[in-house]
């Protein structure tokens, strides 16, 4: 993709003595006291701010907080935390700066954090007067927040319309190389794991795979449906039958490209949805009416294993099976490690796939994980992203 890059303008010179404003995706879970509870984003948008200082750049941040109503701040709705969060990674003075939108003080060399965005009035609708006044706010503006990069907002469409200079920061440049790698040129074989409860919800994620991968591996409740497609029995199990004939397109689609959508040989059954729940494993044709399929079986993990090993590229988005139930969590254990042995290059994204990663400790094993939560599945479902198409526009000219 042919943004300007920040890191180029850096190498450039092109920094010093410049007025930057960064626009991070800071939006961290919170617990009911406001305490961080996971800050995968504010470690991944301090590279930025640390090229920007590095640079000699009077550095202005931002990024929104949940969604709060605009033109009216709540204490909740603070940056506050993110703000401690920061000066601690930085090892600095991290000053959070509220009101902003008519004027910043800050000087080369120092970083301040501006409030919420999405406090501002017209943020959400990227209104034009708003994104103009933000624009002349900075000399560079550089866009960081992939997580966001689906939302055309005034900071991060509206903005990058206006300001003198408007680029990709190091994370967003990263998600983008790594996308483009996995999808637009990947190494053969390409799979795709794409589960989660329903079909409805992911789609055209699966009609725009269903092009591209040569395995597209379904799990949870959209494997059930996918078996049901595959005249199979499913018993009592999460599924969408009226989405049989999507399910079947999709199928057939790939058989006519010489792919598969592996279908389960075995299953994990239990009568009730508990963890304490006793599991059964049982072949895919073997469901009874009262079973509700929780997760694959070790057969089907094996077969999957085996094709995740010889892949040349994985994109993963999804858990085959309840993991936080331990008797039912094997399936998706047995394709995180299979993921982690694999000479793939791998990509995964979403908040229950990160949760796998976490829970099996192979972060370091996965190629690139995604920051983004929407932003990652909308990219899966073949969309430009309005982030993207506007600094590729300016980079046009
Ligand atoms: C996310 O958490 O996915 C991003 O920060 C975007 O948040 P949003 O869905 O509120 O726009």
């Amino acid at each position: 993709m042919n943004v300007i890059r920040f890191t180029d303008l850096c190498a450039q010179g092109k920094v010093a003595g410049q007025r930057v404003f960064i626009r991070a995706d800071l939006n961290v879970p919170q617990d009911d006291t406001g305490r961080i509870t996971e800050d995968t984003r504010v470690r991944a948008s301090v590279p930025c701010i640390q090229l920007a200082l590095d640079a000699g750049a009077a550095v202005m941040v931002t990024s929104h907080l949940g969604r709060p109503t605009e033109g009216a701040f709540k204490p909740e709705d603070s940056l506050a935390p993110v703000a401690e969060r920061l000066s601690e990674l930085l090892g600095r003075e991290v000053r959070l700066v509220a009101d902003w939108v008519d004027g910043v003080e800050v000087q080369p060399g120092q970083v301040v954090l501006l409030e919420n965005c999405r406090v501002n009035k017209g943020e959400k609708k990227n209104d034009e007067t708003l994104a103009k006044k933000m624009a002349a706010l900075c000399d560079i503006y550089v866009n960081d927040a992939f997580g966001t990069a689906h939302r055309a907002e005034a900071t991060t469409y509206g903005i990058a319309q206006f300001a003198k200079i408007a680029s990709a920061g190091p994370l967003l440049a990263a998600e983008i190389d790594a996308i483009t790698k996995a999808l637009a040129q990947p190494a053969r074989p390409l799979v795709a794991i794409v589960a989660g409860s329903k079909v409805s919800t992911k789609l055209t994620i699966l009609k725009s795979l269903a092009e591209k991968v040569d395995q597209l591996i379904v799990g949870g409740g959209i494997a059930n449906t996918f078996m049901l497609a595959a005249g199979l029995s499913i018993g009592k199990s999460l599924a969408e039958p009226d989405l049989l004939d999507q399910a079947t397109a999709v199928i057939e689609a790939m058989r006519a490209r010489g792919a598969a959508v592996p279908i389960p040989v075995d299953v994990v059954t239990a009568k009730t949805f508990a963890a304490d729940a006793p599991a059964t494993v049982k072949a895919a044709d073997a469901v009874a009416e009262d079973d509700l399929i929780l997760d694959i079986g070790p057969k089907t993990a094996e077969l999957l294993a085996a094709q995740l090993r010889e892949a040349g590229t994985i994109v993963w988005n999804g858990p085959v099976g309840v993991f936080e139930f331990e008797a039912f969590s094997h399936g998706t254990e047995a394709i995180a490690r299979a993921i982690a042995d694999s000479k793939a290059f791998s990509i995964a994204g979403g908040g229950d796939t990160l949760a796998a990663i976490a829970k099996y400790g192979i972060e370091k094993d996965v190629g690139y994980i995604s920051t983004g939560g929407g932003a990652f599945l909308e990219i899966l479902e073949g969309k430009t992203l309005p982030a993207f198409e506007i600094l590729t526009k300016r980079a046009a000219g």
